[in-house]
């Protein structure tokens, strides 16, 4: 599939191993970087494309990270906040595994529940954050266990503090 729209071609270069998370819904490469916790410093090459023309989706964003494999709690992590994602495994320059990434219908473990006195949040009582996919577009979640709704500027949140 080309991601071209007309005559204006946009080649970003190819890596040679590692990780190309694609069509990221646009404006949310940031996050997806902020997830991963990349900063910059660790050496290895990262491309950063945002707001370019896609077939698929109206326009997506997309970060290369060379020399990294993600683990499966980062991929939903992605989910949350770029349910549209393919995650393109790289291996000698060659696409060796496209996965979409998906969103479950519980989420376990994956933030704090932003209600405070959540029993999720009791240092004594150290339960698991579960939530209930509530709303897809745009992303709802519910806590299993006070009922919160969290909100994708609540996950956001979570995941860059
Ligand atoms: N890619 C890369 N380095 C490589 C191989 C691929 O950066 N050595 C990138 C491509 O630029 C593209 C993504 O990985 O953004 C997926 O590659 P490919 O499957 O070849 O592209 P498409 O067919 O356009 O993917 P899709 O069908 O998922 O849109
Ligand atoms: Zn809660």
């Amino acid at each position: 599939m080309s991601d071209s729209a007309g005559e204006e071609k946009i080649r970003i270069v190819k890596i040679h191993d590692g990780t190309v998370i694609d069509h990221i819904r646009a404006g949310k490469a940031l996050e997806v970087l902020k997830i991963l916790g990349i900063t910059g410093k660790e050496g290895n090459i990262v491309t950063l494309a945002m707001n370019i023309s896609s077939s698929r989706i109206e326009k997506k964003d997309i970060v290369k990270v060379e020399h990294r494999l993600l683990e499966e709690a980062e991929v939903d992590r992605i989910a949350l906040v770029a349910p549209e994602a393919t995650i393109n495994l790289i291996e000698d320059y060659k696409v060796i595994k496209k996965t979409r990434v998906e969103l479950p219908e519980t989420i376990t473990d994956i933030f704090d529940c932003p209600n405070q006195r959540c029993v999720t949040n009791k240092e004594r009582e150290p339960i698991r954050s579960k939530y209930e996919v509530v709303s897809r577009t745009p992303i709802q979640l519910k806590c299993q266990y006070c009922w919160t709704l969290v909100d994708e500027e609540d996950i956001i949140s979570q995941f860059t503090s």
